[in-house]
């Protein structure tokens, strides 16, 4: 068996190491175009988690890096002249230089043959003298671009400018530096990797970049010679950061500055050619995993390799096939655990270019914000990390909950402060999201509408909203949606906020709107969005362009006559929303329906004053909120639904939605309920854990108006977490409402949470404990015997 390494990296001399210990007949040889201690870059840092996988793989090695690394558990913020710590992280850091030797030894003492200072060999000639070619030569592989009709790869050049450069002032922590410049904000990433100094990574948004000269000084070194540092960048960095560096000098190792990019390829193999490590993806360092992805990934690569017997003499199918499932292999096991690091990597460098939104943010709130950047860490992960930095933090949003009028400055669970939206005080920051039912006759709610919206009111959440209100026959989207528009409909929706406001904490919201080109279609479970199969009814919208061409109807395109009429149709359903003893009143502005099919240039192309720009574009869905925000009572509030992103290029993009918002919270509304799509069957959206957050996040902190995230928000920790960092003032949740309507009193009771937040309706107090399971385990000792951090003597601890 013949391996080929392009390029010695941590990757790819991990991979050798590994592959001939565990295939020792391989002949492996790497081929490194640097010299052996010519190396970019400063140190690298590993968190605990990831150490296990590499200390069981070799343990020679991992005991080498275990003996250089610079530990420590804390995350120092610097902000605003003051540090917050956040502890019990543990990570490890080496100098890159030094891992690169304790592989290069590992490599040399295993007999693998490493050519320094060669360039590797034309891949053509690799591909036919070997049966195995391991592309791991960094982000710009050559090998990869000679074959980029098969690996397919996609760089996404993001706007962030950074530079990697070190100190020789050694950190005692993890630290992020965020520094006010006279151009804008700036933020260091640093890091110890020895006795003798730091990682320093400088990174600013484009615009702060330019500001600053720095674009000018990059230019000027365009002329370096290979291995030059930007020495006039650096000195005004240096000169910018002088309060962090104080007498410390920083230093430069072929430091430039670049752009980072997201690196995806759609494979990551071509017959008998692999790419490992950077060469197939990589991911910001603001979440320091580069160096273990490559790792991980030559972990993997050699276990399926031997696993496959691809260096046995007489495999199976031939050496051929057996590598070719091993390739396959390979790559079915790394692929999610990479993709899954990028999209964290993904939300971290959005916040990161993002920044300048949350300066205005308390140092404690910035703190918790910049430790829950990625969405990975949380309010629950980080309490059991360090419950001193969670408690401090949930006493912070207590006391500033209390100065802005709200409770009593309790520090209890975030997602249990109060909330008030012009007189509507809300327990908690819990909304049941509005879902159509269906199950309306004649737009009449129905028996199944008392129960399920009821249900949901006794469940605990603070708000439950209804499901899109219709405001006339024409614009229910299908024949069993709910409608405002007829006194049967007005006693209906009475009987059941009377039930919710005598027998539950929860306020109830109506979401009024109208259907637009998405009407006239089936029952959910009978086809959504599909048209009935008789009785369809005319659809209108902006312009006479069908939701999906060649299925839903063409609809009309709305004289002004019409759209007057509508907008009084609005009106008058939000006075019937009224006398029927709602809450609150939403505009369902999102979702391709009516006003988000104005909104959005994707269904709107008038060449009238309600099309063209995005100001002409909002100038109807903002006419009908004035109309219904003037016949609501002043001290009720009124929230928005916006569709934030179409999730097609030439749609609404995220900086639309942050104006969208800003229209409607100067026309009055209390608060803008972020969701996105659903105006085009054409989108492609990026489906995640509280994927649409971003949006909320960026409305909230760019405008200041209060907003609501939505969209696969499903656990009390992410909830707790998106209220504490400010992303949000309130979450709503649907699905999980579903599977259990009493998601917010079971979130207070696994919590261990009883107070003003949340209220068990008083015939379910006996419920209201998590009820007892079958023990599993043991007795608990009633004595056991712990270690003390601080001083690693051992004391007795009684158990209560
Ligand atoms: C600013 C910055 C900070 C970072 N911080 C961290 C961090 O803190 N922690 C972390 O884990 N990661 C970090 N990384 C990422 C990390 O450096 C990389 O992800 C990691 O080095 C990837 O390893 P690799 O072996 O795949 O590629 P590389 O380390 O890039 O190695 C590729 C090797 O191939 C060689 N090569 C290229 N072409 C050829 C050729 N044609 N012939 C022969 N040799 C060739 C190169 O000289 C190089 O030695 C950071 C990256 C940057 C840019
Ligand atoms: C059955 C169902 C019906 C829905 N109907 C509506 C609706 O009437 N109005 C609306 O704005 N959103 C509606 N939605 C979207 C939800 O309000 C919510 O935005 C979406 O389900 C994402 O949140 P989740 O991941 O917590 O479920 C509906 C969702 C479901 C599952």
């Amino acid at each position: 068996m013949r391996i080929a390494v392009a390029g010695g990296g941590p990757g790819g001399l991990y991979f050798a190491a590994l592959a001939r210990q565990l295939m020792p007949t391989a002949d492996i040889t790497v081929w490194e175009r640097n010299a052996p201690d010519d190396t970019f870059g400063f140190g690298v840092v590993f968190s605990d988690e990831t150490l296990g996988g590499i200390e069981n793989a070799d343990p020679s090695i991992y005991g080498q890096m275990e003996r250089e690394f610079a530990r420590w558990d804390d995350i120092d913020v610097h902000y605003r002249g003051q540090v917050i710590t956040s502890g019990g992280h543990g990570f490890a850091a080496m100098g890159r230089r030094r891992l690169l030797e304790i592989l290069q030894q590992r490599c040399a003492d295993l007999g693998v043959t490493v050519h320094f200072r060669t360039p590797a060999p034309d891949l053509s000639d690799l591909a036919t003298r070997f049966d195995l070619v391991v592309a791991s030569d960094g982000v710009n592989s050559a090998i990869r671009s000679m074959r980029t009709a098969s690996f397919r790869p996609d760089f996404e050049v993001r706007q962030c400018k950074y530079m990697w450069l070190g100190t020789d002032l050694v950190f005692d922590a993890f630290k992020f530096y965020v520094v006010a410049t006279p151009y804008g904000v700036m933020q260091v990433h640093g890091y110890p990797y020895d006795a003798t100094g730091s990682t320093f990574i400088i990174e600013m948004n484009d615009a702060v970049w330019r500001a600053a000269g720095f674009g000018d000084l990059a230019a000027a070194a365009t002329h370096l010679a290979p291995g030059q540092s930007d020495e006039a960048s650096i000195k005004l960095v240096a000169d910018l950061l002088g309060d962090v560096l104080g007498d410390h000098a920083l230093l430069a190792n072929n430091s430039r500055w670049l752009s980072f990019a997201t690196l995806r390829c759609d494979s990551w193999t071509d017959e008998n050619v692999v790419l490992l490590g950077d060469a197939a993806h990589t991911a910001h360092f603001s979440i320091g995993s580069g160096t273990k992805l490559a790792m991980e990934d030559a972990l993997a690569l050699a276990a399926c390799l031997y696993e496959h017997g691809a260096s046995w003499p007489e495999v199976d199918g031939g050496r051929e096939a057996a590598i070719k499932n091993a390739l396959t292999a390979y790559e079915a096991e790394r692929r999610p655990v990479v993709a899954s690091t990028q999209r964290a990597a993904q939300a971290s460098l959005e916040w990161f270019e993002n920044l300048g939104q949350y300066t205005d943010q308390e140092p404690e709130q910035f703190a918790f914000n910049i430790m829950t950047r990625s969405r990975r860490v949380t309010h629950g992960n980080l309490k059991l990390r360090d419950p001193e930095f969670t408690d401090r933090m949930d006493a912070w949003f207590a006391d500033d909950c209390k100065q802005r009028g709200l409770g009593a400055g309790d520090a209890v669970p975030p997602m249990f402060q109060p909330f008030r939206l012009r007189s509507l005080e809300l327990p908690n920051r819990v909304i049941v999201s509005a879902m159509d039912m269906y199950s309306a006759t004649d737009g009449t709610p129905s028996e199944f509408h008392l129960v399920h919206l009821g249900g949901k009111a006794l469940g605990g959440a603070g708000l439950v909203m209804t499901e899109m209100v219709c405001v006339s026959p024409e614009g229910r989207i299908t024949p069993g949606c709910a409608g405002l528009y007829a006194p049967e409909h007005e006693a209906a929706w009475q009987r059941i906020t009377s039930f919710v406001h005598s027998s539950a904490s929860a306020k109830i919201g109506l979401q009024v709107g109208h259907s637009g080109r998405k009407g006239s279609t089936r029952l959910m479970w009978e086809g959504i969005d599909q048209p009935l199969d008789s009785g369809n009814w005319p659809v209108c919208g902006p312009s006479a362009l069908a939701y999906e061409a060649g299925v839903n109807q063409v609809p009309r395109a709305l004289t002004l006559a019409e759209m007057r009429e509508i907008r009084d149709q609005f009106v008058a359903s939000a006075e019937a929303a009224e006398r029927a003893g709602f809450d609150l009143l939403e505009l369902h502005c999102a979702h391709g329906y009516l006003l988000s099919s104005f909104i959005s240039p994707v269904s709107n192309q008038r060449t009238d004053e309600y099309g063209g720009s995005l100001a002409g574009r909002l100038r109807y869905p903002l006419e009908v909120f004035a109309a219904i925000r003037a016949v609501w009572p002043a001290h009720k509030p009124m929230t928005v639904r916006i569709s934030a992103c179409d999730w097609v290029p030439e749609g609404i993009t995220g900086a639309d939605a942050v104006e969208i918002a800003a229209a409607f919270a100067a026309a009055g509304a209390d608060a803008i309920d972020v969701s996105t799509g659903q105006v085009t069957p054409d989108e492609k959206p990026a489906f995640g854990r509280s994927y649409q957050t971003p949006f909320a996040d960026a409305i909230r902190n760019q405008i200041g108006v209060a907003t609501i995230a939505v969209g696969v928000i499903s656990s009390y920790d992410d909830v707790n977490s998106l209220i504490l960092a400010g992303r949000a003032d309130l979450c709503a949740l649907g699905r999980a409402h579903l599977y259990d309507p009493n998601w917010t009193l079971h979130a207070a009771a696994d919590q261990g949470y009883s107070g003003p937040g949340v209220t068990w309706p008083v015939q379910w107090q006996a419920g209201s404990r998590p009820p007892q399971t079958g023990r599993t385990d043991g007795p608990r000792p009633r004595l056991e015997l712990i270690r003390s951090g601080d001083t690693g003597t051992k004391h007795a601890r009684w158990r209560p």
